[in-house]
């Protein structure tokens, strides 16, 4: 019995990062990143989707699909969310909401401090 639930829990555990690699494929795929940029970090217009709560993105997602806007500037994201099935949705919204910076990415040092009374 409890070789069942230890096998349960590492199902689990595979299940959620393949959602997260699945998402971050998808995203890659669909082209998200040309606009809300390859960190989704956003920029311009496009909004930052890292980390963002998850009902919110999928109930925007949701929408758009349905060809639903509330502005002129968010049309452009119809056609980009219309081939999205809800599998699809639920994948790339777990990897924004999980999404964890790449170690690649960390360029800066900053364990730097300038605190404290240097400079005078
Ligand atoms: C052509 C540029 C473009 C592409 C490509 C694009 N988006 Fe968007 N996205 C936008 C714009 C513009 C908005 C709406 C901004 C606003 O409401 O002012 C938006 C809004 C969103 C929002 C709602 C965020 C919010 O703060 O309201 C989500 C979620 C989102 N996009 C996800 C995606 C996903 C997932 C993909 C890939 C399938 C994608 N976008 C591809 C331009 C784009």
């Amino acid at each position: 019995m409890r070789f069942f639930l230890v096998l349960f829990f590492i199902v689990a555990l595979l299940d959620a990062q393949t959602a997260y690699e699945r998402g971050k494929n998808l995203y890659m795929q669909k082209g998200c990143h040309g606009c809300h940029g390859t960190k989704a970090e956003g920029m311009h217009n496009y909004p930052r989707l890292a980390n963002r709560a998850k009902g919110f993105l999928t109930y925007k997602l949701k929408r758009f699909r349905s060809k639903i806007s509330d502005k002129q500037q968010q049309e452009m994201m119809i056609p980009f969310a219309v081939g999205l099935s809800d599998e699809n949705i639920h994948d790339i919204v777990t990897f924004l909401y999980e999404y964890k910076e790449d170690d690649l990415d960390e360029k800066y040092d900053d364990s730097f401090e300038n605190w404290g009374d240097g400079g005078s």
